[in-house]
């Protein structure tokens, strides 16, 4: 990945506010959220979930967009979005997040988080948002023309984390161009109209990110990676199907053997233990009884979870109401922050 350096700098900085949240809780408030394409699975659930119900629980201010007009960035079409955007919720309160806590919302019901596109635009060039690696990269992958709103959803981007004055975003490594961004936008605006917008950090994890079950990236559309909604069975058809290799002994190596190395760094990581031991103990037992293994892990692991995910789904219209009181505090805290940028821009008449 390009720009060592600035990856460096905010992984320290991101260091500094972890040890500063301990001390002052109050002085965060936490964006952070995800695209309703599909189920979440245990990437995002190890590598995010897990650390917005910790920042939950230690009081800091937290909220999570439903990013809903970002799946149109790439795709023609709306299809199952009901359905996915409801399910997000579901599985987000069976793994912890607590809506008298954490405020829940979409995009689409809130028109003046929206309206902050407009003047944030402005101070934004073509070339910059061209430059925008991750924006490129996800193009390429989509094989989808550069939609308009591809090349600038990084700024929407911004809308959603400036609106609610968000100061700190878990985010992986590939959006930190991203928070580049928001942090430039909000100290042009400031500078321009007068300081409405705090300073913008990524909060960065140290803990590595999980492969799928192959060893490549975890992607829905790999078919290795594992829905927190499976049930157990279709967990354990999955991992049964997912590839190895031709060598019987069972070793941790992710360099050359990322498809077994994969398989043991899921099972680690749900049992807590260290992926070479497991290993060890496997060995001649082969891949069988490591994807044995890897199946009771999982299975073990989210079994809690995905009890409560199936009571929270017979109750739908509570999951409704979590999402329409979350758009309601969304719609209020986003009024307040429009009528002040129009405040600062003059243009209260
Ligand atoms: N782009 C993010 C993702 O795909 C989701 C997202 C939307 C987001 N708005 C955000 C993340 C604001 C952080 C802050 O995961």
């Amino acid at each position: 990945m390009p720009n060592e350096g600035s990856y460096e700098v905010a992984l320290r900085r991101s260091q500094q506010i972890q040890a500063d949240l301990e001390v002052h809780p109050e002085a965060y408030t936490m964006l952070t959220g995800d695209r309703p394409t599909g189920r979440l699975h245990l990437g995002h659930y190890f590598g995010t979930l897990v650390e917005r119900v910790r920042l939950q629980e230690k009081g800091i201010k937290t909220n999570i967009i439903v990013a809903d007009y970002q799946v149109i960035t790439d795709r023609d079409t709306t299809e199952h979005i009901a359905d996915n955007v409801y399910n997000m919720v579901i599985d987000y309160l069976a793994c912890g997040i607590d809506p008298a806590k954490t405020m829940i919302f979409t995009h689409s019901a809130v028109p003046a988080l929206n309206q902050l596109m407009l003047p944030f635009l402005s101070l934004v060039s073509e070339a910059e948002l061209q430059r925008n690696r991750t924006v490129k990269a996800e193009q390429e992958a989509s094989g989808h023309a550069l939609t308009g709103l591809l090349l600038t959803y990084p700024v929407h981007q911004a809308c959603d984390i400036l609106f609610c004055k968000g100061n700190i975003v878990p985010v992986g490594r590939d959006q930190l161009p991203h928070i580049e961004q928001t942090r430039q936008i909000a100290r042009r605006f400031n500078e321009r109209y007068g300081k409405v917008f705090p300073t913008v950090d990524g909060l960065l994890t140290s803990t590595p990110l999980l492969p799928g079950l192959d060893g490549r990236k975890m992607s829905k559309s790999y078919g290795n990676a594992i829905a927190i909604s499976m049930t157990d069975a279709e967990t354990a058809k999955l991992i049964k199907k997912s590839k190895s290799d031709s060598e019987r002994n069972i070793t941790f190596d992710p360099e050359n053997r990322p498809e077994v190395s994969g398989l043991l760094m899921t099972a680690g990581i749900c049992t807590g233990r260290d992926p070479e031991e497991i290993a060890a103990e496997i060995g001649m037992g082969g891949a069988g009884q490591l994807k044995r293994y890897v199946t009771e892990a999982v299975n073990g692991y989210f079994a809690p979870i995905r009890e409560r995910r199936q009571e929270l789904a017979k109750d739908m219209d509570y999951i409704k109401d979590v999402l329409h009181d979350g758009n309601a505090r969304a719609n209020a805290i986003a009024e307040q922050t429009l009528d002040e940028v129009r405040t600062a821009m003059g243009m209260k008449y």
